[in-house]
């Protein structure tokens, strides 16, 4: 049973905050707008779906190498971007009331949607949603720096320093997770649109003719992603971006798409951005960005596919997909049905009581599971109430340590999804749990 869209989005923020997952930041002070910390639960899953795009994008290839690039860096790099002169947002303030918005996200261009009023926007101005700040003691003299609004820059920035150091060649890729900053106008939707978020991106560098192939290939790729964790089908969708949507550096751009309660919305893009990035950066620098075949003695500048995908965006999706309800005995069982290999706690660790005799054996199976997987351990209230706890935050299984267990050294092993339980043999339950979790 899912609960409707509008009832969806409240239940997932309001699990959130009440489970641990996210926090609005400075919360103590009144909450800092559009900025969300990440507690207990929400790290652990952020991790995870991290975890995951490292795993498909550079642990499981041969052909991509990781970076991690700095978060400040000089206007030259934005310059020679473009995001200086381009990376902005149509911004409109009502007369009336004084709200600011963006244009290009409002239903009816002539109405403020705070107010209502009809007629009260002023014209629109472009609004750069870089953040600038400066480096050096005195704010004076000190050098003009801008947080980084995406991670694909440093990776252009480094191409010839990875190419000279990795014995790669295109077709050949390096991939970047970090965090961007952007002064949105109207950040919202909880942790969908944030000024501070992580993205997951890679810039993958083909030789020109290939481009083409290599985009499909990308977009096939990433969306077998999603699908492997546990997107349902059809809450996900690729859409190709039509003529007049595309920079205009890119000859193809798709968004990968979630049905968010507010409608399909982005998760992904993969765009190709032909030679753009490279060729100018090149100019701007003075710093030669091609590829020499020793083999054949050609030169060209590569071309780039880019997958670029944001992490905490995604981590919401996939609390979204996960959330179910079902009825259970007369009562309403909240279950996260998350991949194992996305849930935070893989197994929770449950002691029957409180009992001392009981809670030796208990962590013993701890000590057993934990250098394993991530395991969280609980031994106040009745275990029912236990078990919802547990299923309310996605862990698949919960081992409970009982009475029985001082005699034939067992425990109970209890299935999230199925809610069936059987008996393993402590000696054993390393092995039983492997069969079943991911390494
Ligand atoms: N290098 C290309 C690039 O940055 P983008 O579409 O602007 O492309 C990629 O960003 C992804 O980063 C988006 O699909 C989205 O998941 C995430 N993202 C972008 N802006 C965001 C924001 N303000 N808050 C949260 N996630 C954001």
């Amino acid at each position: 049973m899912l609960p409707n869209d509008e009832t969806l989005f409240d239940k997932v923020v309001n699990l959130s905050k009440r489970r641990g997952f996210v926090f609005q930041s400075a919360e103590i002070y009144g909450g800092f707008r559009s900025t969300y910390d990440y507690g207990p639960l929400g790290v652990l899953l952020l991790r995870n779906v991290k975890e995951q795009w490292w795993r498909s994008m550079v642990q499981l290839r041969h052909d991509v190498v990781g970076l991690d690039a700095s978060i400040l860096s000089p206007p030259a790099v934005w310059q020679a971007s473009g995001h200086l002169a381009n990376f902005s947002d149509p911004m409109v303030d009502c007369r009336e009331c004084g709200a600011r918005h963006r244009q290009d996200k409002l239903d009816d261009p002539n109405a403020c949607p705070s107010c209502g009023k009809s007629g009260s926007l002023t014209e629109a101005r472009e609004f750069n949603l870089m953040f600038k700040t400066h480096a050096g003691p005195m704010v004076e003299s000190a050098a003009e720096v801008y947080l980084r609004p995406e991670t694909a820059q440093g990776m252009f920035v480094n191409f010839a320093n990875v190419l000279n150091t990795s014995r790669k060649k295109p077709p050949f890729g390096i991939a970047q997770i970090g965090k961007s900053f952007r002064n949105e106008i109207t950040p919202g939707n909880f942790v969908f649109r944030t000024r501070e978020f992580e993205q997951m991106e890679m810039e993958f560098f083909v030789p020109p003719e290939d481009s083409d192939e290599w985009y499909r290939y990308w977009c096939g790729a990433r969306m077998d992603w999603y699908l492997d964790l546990g997107m349902p089908e059809d809450r996900l969708r690729l859409r190709e971006h039509d003529a007049d949507e595309l920079s205009h550096y890119s000859t193809g751009t798709s968004d990968v798409e979630f049905a968010f309660p507010w409608g399909w919305d982005e998760l992904e893009g993969i765009a190709n951005r032909t030679d753009f990035d490279l060729k100018r950066h090149a100019e701007s620098s003075g710093t030669k960005l091609e590829y020499h075949d020793p083999a054949s003695g050609e030169r060209y500048v590569p071309h780039v596919i880019e997958p670029a995908a944001g992490a905490t965006r995604t981590a919401m999706a996939f609390l979204m997909a996960a959330y179910d309800e079902e009825e259970v005995n007369d009562d309403v069982r909240t279950v996260l049905r998350l991949d194992h290999r996305l849930a935070p706690y893989k197994v929770a660790v449950l002691p029957l009581s409180k009992k001392p005799e009981l809670i030796e054996p208990s962590n013993e199976v701890l000590g057993l599971l934990q250098p394993h997987w991530m395991c969280d351990y609980d031994q106040t209230q009745a275990i029912g109430r236990r078990y919802r706890r547990q299923d309310e935050i996605g862990t698949p299984y919960c081992v409970t340590i009982d009475f029985d267990t001082l005699e034939d050294r067992a425990v109970t092993v209890r299935d999230r999804d199925s809610m069936t339980q059987e008996r393993v043999p402590i000696d054993g339950l390393v092995d039983h749990m492997a069969g079943r979790l991911p390494a």
